[in-house]
């Protein structure tokens, strides 16, 4: 997730997971393939990985089956990344005005050159490429089934859907139906992802949809526990961690500490900010005490204020299974470049954005 998946929070997830003798795959923010391959300082910055990642997983975007070809490479050759996912679910108007993210698999030849360039760049590598991708543009311009197909054929290891269409956005409900559908196309593993938000709704996810694994995103934003209770769950446990704000606390200092660990005080604590009020979701924490951690400029002011919190107030139950981040509203419309959607065989390659990072 762009903004948040960085190799301190990666690195926290995976102790999570790893402490209930689970694991995952903790994928990197999303990379743009021309900012890598032109050596875009911004882009080679957010490559960093932890000491302790020993799988390097990062999700690629690109528009040019060329590019994306070489930044595959790159990453297999410079990052020694174990598996590359590529994005084609970024539903903002700056990426599908440039026919990128979930606008790309409407252009079948296109989205399989892409698909195929990443896999064989990555192939004398042995590194697996799987693919990410959303329902369709909307309901009249779906492409999942062709993606899943087209994707397969290209030599993907797995393809992620994601139940929504790009107009939707975030909006509304994640359709699982059509995860089942992409799983009854396809032979390749098929990835669940949408409305994931306790551990308990991966489990109904596999079990209604017949998917391979689930892709978590919002769900995890402030509870990176969660992938403790994911581990448990897919053990056969029945383990769903209800931390009261002390441990909640803990893992917001634990969280700080890796960031800075990565970036150095200053830009640790301003990128620690953001994520103060997923932690303190439902908590009754004060309004000025959350105000001021959401502007905290070293460690030692966060355990201040951390020292104010109650570490004995329950997690707040109430909100369990309710929706996290951003939700908003379906789009208007679609931006999309002049005539996109006038052929669907099309193989146009739009220059891409060196800088692009909104994610999906
Ligand atoms: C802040 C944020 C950043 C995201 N960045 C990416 C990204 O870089 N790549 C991607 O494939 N999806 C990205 N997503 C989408 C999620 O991976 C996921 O597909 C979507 O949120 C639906 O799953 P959910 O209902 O479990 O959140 C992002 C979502 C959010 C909220």
């Amino acid at each position: 997730m762009a903004g948040i998946t960085n190799a301190a929070y990666r690195r926290l997830c995976k102790e999570q997971a790893t402490a209930q003798g689970g694991d995952g795959l903790f994928v990197c923010e999303m990379i743009t393939s021309r900012g890598l391959v032109e050596g875009d300082e911004t882009t080679r910055r957010m490559l960093v990985f932890d000491d302790l990642e020993d799988v390097r997983s990062v999700q690629l975007y690109g528009t040019d089956p060329v590019y994306v070809g070489k930044a595959t490479e790159i990453l297999c050759t410079e990052y020694a990344v174990s598996h590359v996912d590529l994005n084609f679910g970024c539903p903002v108007p700056k990426v599908t005005r440039k026919g990128g993210g979930a606008a790309l698999p409407w252009k079948r030849k296109l989205f399989g050159a892409i698909v195929e360039s990443a896999v064989d760049a990555a192939a004398c590598h042995d590194v697996p490429v799987t693919v990410k991708t959303r329902k369709g543009i909307d309901d009249d311009h779906l492409t999942f089934l062709d993606a899943g197909r087209i994707a397969q054929e290209a030599g993907a290891a797995a393809i992620a859907l994601h139940g929504r269409t790009a107009i939707q956005a975030y909006s509304g409900e994640a359709d699982w139906d059509s995860i089942a559908r992409l799983v009854e196309h396809v032979d390749i593993p098929v990835l669940g992802n949408g409305d994931l938000w306790e551990a308990a709704d991966a489990l109904r996810m596999v079990e209604q949809t017949g998917v391979a694994g689930v892709v978590v995103g919002r769900g995890c934003l402030g509870r990176p526990w969660l992938f403790r209770d994911l581990a448990a769950a897919f053990a056969g446990e029945q383990v769903a961690t209800y931390p009261r704000l002390g441990e909640v606390a803990a893992m917001m200092r634990r969280h700080a500490e890796l960031l800075v660990e990565h970036m150095g005080e200053d830009r640790g604590c301003k990128e620690f900010r953001k994520h103060v009020s997923w932690y303190l979701k439902g908590f009754r924490a004060g309004g000025e005490l959350r105000h001021a951690m959401a502007l905290v400029t070293s460690l030692a002011e966060l355990d201040a204020l951390l020292a104010e919190l109650d570490p004995g107030e329950p997690f707040p139950v109430s909100g369990l299974g309710a929706p996290r981040g951003r939700q908003g509203s379906p789009r208007k419309r679609m931006v999309l470049p002049e005539g996109w959607l006038d052929d669907a065989q099309g193989g146009a390659v739009e220059r891409e954005d060196a800088d692009e990072t909104s994610g999906g």
